[in-house]
């Protein structure tokens, strides 16, 4: 299996399966002296983990970082930084009759197909467990970028549509404070306090029904400066969708805040002056790149999530015989997987960034 391997000059190697031993991730190209304050990067996982509230599957993951190379005297030497994450709560049992069928909506059939051999218990390499080393790895990208280029990156997102409801029509009236500050009375990343109960509503009935649906994030980034992106193949926005879309049970992505981006707009992100003679647009439809290369506006985009495929319903799917069968599904399971994503989605882009910036860096820093 290759691919498992993220970036150019920042590379993200990941490991593991979801029962294994444990996961995690080797990741090189970090610049050396870097401070890292450790409890940052375990911030990151605990906004990951699982069992965080009754919206998210019960399942409960210490995911505690464990480093095992790359850091001396909390600093980064410049060698590869390897950390790993142990599987504590594992029941294997729950999975045992997976080896024996393929499930609808996940990698059991693919994985056999190509493969023929699979760690069937709870999807193996498949599981979004995986993502839990990219949330890792992304938060000591957002680290290193906001150490070299000397000033605040803002990464943040949130939840803009669950499932046929969209909570907002225009990103500008997202309401940051209740998404970030607001997290007990707002668990799911809602933007808006008028949607949030009737999602709530939404979920309980999803939960009590034994279904799931999918859901629209919106991200963006703010801080970066013009020029990352490389001409033709690793354009910003290229790197970007591959970042996401590479993320468990993502469908689709646009850059900007629609996914009308194209089709709907008339006229597109003029230029002019400030008052002080910087550069400035009227607009960001694009997401914040043209040609492939950042404007200095910010990165913004939006990921969409198909609904989590295992539910308490009755399910059809086939046995490795090829008989069809009716699956009931035990395991633990989120009625909206995109729930959990936030970070997973912030993580990936610091990562492609901050890749984007070293290889800026390298290629005209001193320009
Ligand atoms: C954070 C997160 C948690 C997930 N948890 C579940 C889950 O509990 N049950 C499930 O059926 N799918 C879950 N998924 C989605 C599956 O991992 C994914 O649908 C499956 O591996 C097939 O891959 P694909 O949907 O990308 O084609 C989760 C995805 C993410 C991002």
């Amino acid at each position: 299996m290759v691919g498992n391997t993220f970036g150019t000059l920042l590379r993200l190697t990941t490991f593991g399966e979801s029962h294994g031993e444990s996961i995690g991730g080797v990741l090189d190209g970090v610049p050396p002296n870097i401070p890292i304050d450790i409890t940052l990067i375990q911030n990151a996982l605990d906004r990951r983990k699982p069992g965080q509230n009754r919206y998210v599957t019960a399942r409960t993951e210490d995911d505690i970082i464990q480093i095992q190379s790359g850091l001396f005297e909390g600093k980064t030497l410049g060698t590869p930084i390897c950390f790993i994450i142990k599987n504590t709560n594992q029941q294997s049992n729950d999975y045992d009759e997976l080896k024996t069928y393929f499930r609808p909506g996940h990698g059991d059939y693919t994985y056999h197909a190509k493969y023929g051999h699979r760690d069937h218990r709870g999807g193996g390499r498949a599981s979004a467990r995986e993502t839990a080393a990219r949330v890792a790895a992304g938060a000591f990208a957002h680290i290193i970028l906001q150490h070299t280029l000397k000033r605040p990156i803002l990464i943040r997102s949130c939840v803009k549509q669950l499932g046929d409801h969209n909570a907002i029509t225009n990103t500008q009236a997202i309401d940051w404070d209740f998404v970030i500050k607001n997290t007990e009375e707002n668990p799911i990343g809602c933007p808006c306090p008028i949607a949030l109960p009737r999602w709530i509503q939404k979920l309980n009935q999803l939960k009590e029904d034994g279904l799931s649906a999918g859901a629209t994030l919106y991200f963006e980034a703010h801080g970066l400066p013009a020029g990352l992106g490389e001409p033709v193949f690793d354009k910003l926005d290229a790197d970007i969708a591959k970042a996401m879309m590479g993320i468990n049970a993502v469908k689709a992505i646009a850059m900007g805040d629609t996914f009308d981006v194209c089709a709907a707009q008339t006229g597109y992100d003029e230029m002019t002056l400030n008052e002080d003679n910087t550069i400035a647009f009227t607009s960001n439809q694009a997401g914040g790149t043209l040609a492939g290369i950042s404007t200095g506006q910010p990165i913004t985009g939006l990921v969409a999530f198909k609904p989590t495929s295992s539910t308490k319903t009755v399910r059809q799917g086939l046995t490795n015989n090829g008989q069809p069968i009716s699956i009931p599904i035990n395991g633990r399971h989120d009625p909206c997987v995109a729930l959990r994503a936030r970070p997973i989605i912030e993580a990936m882009l610091a990562l492609t960034v901050c890749d984007h910036f070293l290889r800026w860096r390298g290629q005209c820093g001193n320009s």
